[in-house]
């Protein structure tokens, strides 16, 4: 009996993995008039598959990577950081990006977004437009290859790895980011099981392959800047039904690690005023032995403090000095401060930062940590 099931299971993973091999193309242009169609509840596989096809006008899909260095890593000082976004983007889908180039009008809806910030906190951006980007969905993961850039990626069927390959010596930037994970995947209100709501407000979807792991970036800048460090990575999916300002006004995330507690904190408030919050929290340094305290859409109160604290923030409010997190776990209450060292995206509308995170567990101090994190401020 036990080899016949053993016999069983095999075909049925040999099956599974023939069966969940999908490619999906997304052209530069969008055809007018088309309907996207938008998948909101989580699917027995596929989970960072594209959840927007095809996009229109109105419709996006992307997917992010950032690696950051442990502050005082190695003795030394300064943070650097590196993070990478393809974007599947109608002219009017993710309008605070496709804002910023004339009339509105990016060259391509296949776009890719690239920042790092070196030791000393000088940053280099870059955005490149693609020509047709082929997905591959392979089990629970997904390859991306955006033609006409040099960027791809590639994800494990399991989620357990991604990597990012850039090959744009005309742009001056060439190299690898590696992402080896360490804790489980998850959507907004849960764990990654089928029949999940992935949407954290109305209108937009979430999904964290990569919560946190072992990260190592390695580029050739201009030629012959060497741009290598190893921290903590990330992966994490977002896409959404309509014009991205219809249904978000202000957001933070972020995430960071203190010895063995990682975090995810997510909250967004809609142009009128409804906030929707994520908080994942998990304990283990690595895969086989972390455990999810959290993974809820509750539980989690997130503000920030120091200069340019206003809330909500619009695009008048600066950066801020950081932010202070609380959440409620079963393990008790965590009350977290993220401090920025460097602001490595400097937008009116939206800031990237990289710095300190601190904090205590039911009053008792935790290990320092390392935290990268967002502010998007849209709204008038
Ligand atoms: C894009 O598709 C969505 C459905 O997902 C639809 O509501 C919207 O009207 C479409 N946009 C355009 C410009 O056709
Ligand atoms: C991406 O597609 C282009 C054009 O078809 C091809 O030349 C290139 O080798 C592909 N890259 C990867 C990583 O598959
Ligand atoms: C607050 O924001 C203003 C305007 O962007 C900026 O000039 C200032 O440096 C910010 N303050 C701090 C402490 O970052």
């Amino acid at each position: 009996m036990a080899s016949n099931l053993m016999y069983l299971t095999a075909l049925a993973s040999l099956a599974s993995q023939v069966f969940s091999q999908q490619q999906i193309i997304t052209s530069p242009h969008t055809t007018p008039d088309q309907n996207s169609v938008t998948q909101w509840i989580s699917g027995p596989d596929a989970f960072d598959g594209p959840k927007v096809i095809p996009i229109n006008q109105t419709t996006f899909d992307w997917w992010y990577f950032d690696t950051v260095q442990e502050p005082n890593a190695n003795g030394e000082s300064g943070q650097p950081s590196f993070a990478i976004t393809f974007h599947s983007t109608g002219p009017d889908g993710f309008d605070p990006l496709t804002g910023l180039f004339p009339f509105g009008s990016p060259p391509s809806d296949n776009l890719i977004q690239i920042n790092l910030a070196w030791p000393d906190g000088k940053t280099d951006a870059w955005v490149l437009a693609g020509g047709e980007a082929i997905f591959t969905i392979n089990g629970d993961g997904t390859s991306a290859n955006y033609t006409g850039t040099g960027c791809s990626f590639e994800g494990a069927p399991d989620l357990s790895e991604y990597s990012v390959y850039i090959d744009a010596p005309e742009k001056g930037i060439v190299g690898s980011l590696r992402i080896k994970s360490d804790v489980p995947p998850h959507y907004p209100c849960g764990p990654a099981e089928e029949g999940q709501d992935m949407q954290i407000t109305p209108g937009v979807g979430w999904l964290n392959a990569i919560p946190d792991g072992y990260g190592e970036a390695d580029f050739l800048i201009r030629g012959n800047e060497e741009f290598y460090f190893e921290g903590r990575g990330y992966h994490d999916h977002n896409y959404g039904g309509r014009r991205f300002s219809e249904s978000c006004a202000s957001a933070y995330w972020g995430h960071g690690r203190l010895g063995e507690w990682n975090i995810v904190w997510l909250s967004v408030l809609t142009p009128t005023g409804e906030e929707s919050v994520s908080a994942y929290v998990t304990k283990g340094s690595e895969m086989a032995s972390t455990e999810i305290i959290v993974a809820q859409c509750e539980g989690i109160h997130i503000r920030p403090y120091g200069a340019n604290s206003t809330y909500p923030p619009d695009t008048t409010t600066g950066a801020p000095t950081g932010f202070r997190m609380n959440i409620n776990t079963p393990e008790g209450l965590f009350e977290l401060q993220a401090e920025r060292i460097y602001v490595t995206v400097d937008f009116d509308f939206y800031r990237r930062f990289t710095g300190t995170y601190t904090g205590t567990l039911n009053g008792e101090p935790l290990p320092e940590g390392v935290a990268l994190w967002e502010q998007f401020s849209i709204g008038e």
